[in-house]
């Protein structure tokens, strides 16, 4: 990479999807103090700071009740086991994301059912998902594809018509919101990620589940820690005398560490502010791209009623492949995530699932190029990326 930029005489620093380093350096007193505060304590399984942590986030979400996992993995795991999903189940989600919501709906022993894609907004589009419903379907993952909220009022609608809970994949979409709700607030349950690079980053793996419903989020908890109930597993960890050591369900060794919850407090602090940076990048390649469309390229759709977060920007471009090459030899990061999508897998390739299968999923993997929408990258960096992009296009 060095050798292109070298070759296209890109001197300036390389526009990057994380600036990890730079973010830590602006809240490093508070994040110091976070650690400082748990290491001296030496409690590291999860204790106050994750409560804190869990009530804060719940209440930034809207929701009743938090409960704080190990990943976003997790988080839709446990939320489809305290549905208590089983064999023979059918669960309803999307082939054009990773394998968290698949692969632990099979972990489940129910079967994925995948739907096709709206190739505006990412999202399932709700026009497919009817007929994709049986008497089997025990639920529907809504994931709300790069922080894009996905359309709950008509997922919704039929969901309900059916009987049939939804879980909300918000893995990319800490802080969005939808009709004025933060998602996750709006299904039965919701899963989030705070892995790295997600809106929200821990330093290291993290998740949370949310919920509305008091008897999923005893259960969630319970799945989270070992099945214990929590007051058990708190007395056990502090070694109360008369503790009892009684698994209520077969759980999961799926809690946040302590070092991590109390970091996420602090960043969850600053996270409105860095969604507003994120928010301003995105406009900025609205406005200076608009003209490109629909010639050479397509912008994204927010969906109606819903605010995004952009994880990152994802527009589809003619000449992908070419224009992302053009990208990275000026120094510019950008990426394809989630491509191939889930049905030409391999761990999928036995459903036998070809090419057809999911049109506009293939559509939109074919063409979709992800740009930086990080809160440390400037807004006139966000304008060297548009003009790279017109560069590319124009000669
Ligand atoms: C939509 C979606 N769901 C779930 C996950 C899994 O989250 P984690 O990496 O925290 O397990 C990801 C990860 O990127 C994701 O993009």
């Amino acid at each position: 990479m060095e050798c292109a930029a070298a070759a296209s005489g890109v001197d300036r620093a390389p526009i990057p999807m994380a600036r990890l380093q730079q973010q830590y350096a602006s809240i490093k007193d508070e994040v110091d103090e976070a650690i400082a505060r748990v290491v001296g304590r030496a409690v590291f399984t999860a204790d106050r700071e994750v409560d804190a942590f869990e009530a804060e986030y719940a209440a930034f979400a809207g929701a009743r009740h938090g409960i704080a996992v190990g990943s976003g993995s997790e988080a839709i795991q446990f939320a489809l086991e305290a549905l208590q999903i089983q064999d023979g189940d059918e669960v309803i989600s999307v082939p054009n994301v990773d394998v968290s919501a698949s692969s632990a709906i099979t972990h489940a022993g129910a079967r994925v059912v995948w739907t096709d894609i709206d190739p505006r907004t990412y999202n399932l589009d709700p026009d497919g998902l009817e007929a994709k419903i049986t008497p089997r379907t025990r639920a529907i993952v809504a994931v709300h594809m790069y922080g894009n909220p996905a359309d709950l009022d008509r997922i919704g609608a039929i969901a309900t018509r059916h009987g049939i809970p939804i879980v909300e994949d918000g893995c990319l979409a800490v802080g969005a919101r939808y009709g004025g709700k933060g998602v996750g607030s709006w299904g039965a349950l919701g899963s989030f990620s705070f892995s790295p690079f997600k809106t929200l980053g821990a330093y290291g793996q993290g998740g949370m589940i949310t919920t509305n419903d008091e008897g999923l989020a005893k259960r969630a908890r319970m799945l989270s820690r070992h099945g214990f109930l929590p007051e058990t597993l708190r007395a056990i960890h502090h070694q109360t005398p008369g503790a009892k050591f009684d698994y209520e369900i077969e759980g999961h060794n799926g809690l946040l560490d302590e070092i991590q919850a109390a970091i996420l407090r602090v960043k969850l602090r600053h996270l409105p502010a860095w969604l507003t940076r994120r928010r301003e990048n995105a406009a900025v390649y609205r406005a200076r791209l608009a003209d490109l469309e629909p010639e050479h390229l397509m912008l994204p759709v927010d969906t109606p009623g819903g605010e995004p977060v952009h994880r990152v920007f994802v527009l589809r471009a003619q000449r992908r492949d070419e224009l992302l090459r053009h990208l990275v030899a000026h120094r510019i990061s950008a990426g394809t995530h989630y491509v191939p999508p889930l049905h030409f897998q391999t761990a999928y390739r036995h459903l036998g699932l070809g090419r057809g299968s999911f049109p506009q999923t293939e559509l939109v993997a074919d063409e979709l190029i992800c740009l930086p929408t990080i809160p440390e990258v400037a807004a006139s960096e966000i304008e060297i990326v548009c003009d790279t992009i017109r560069a590319f296009y124009r000669r």
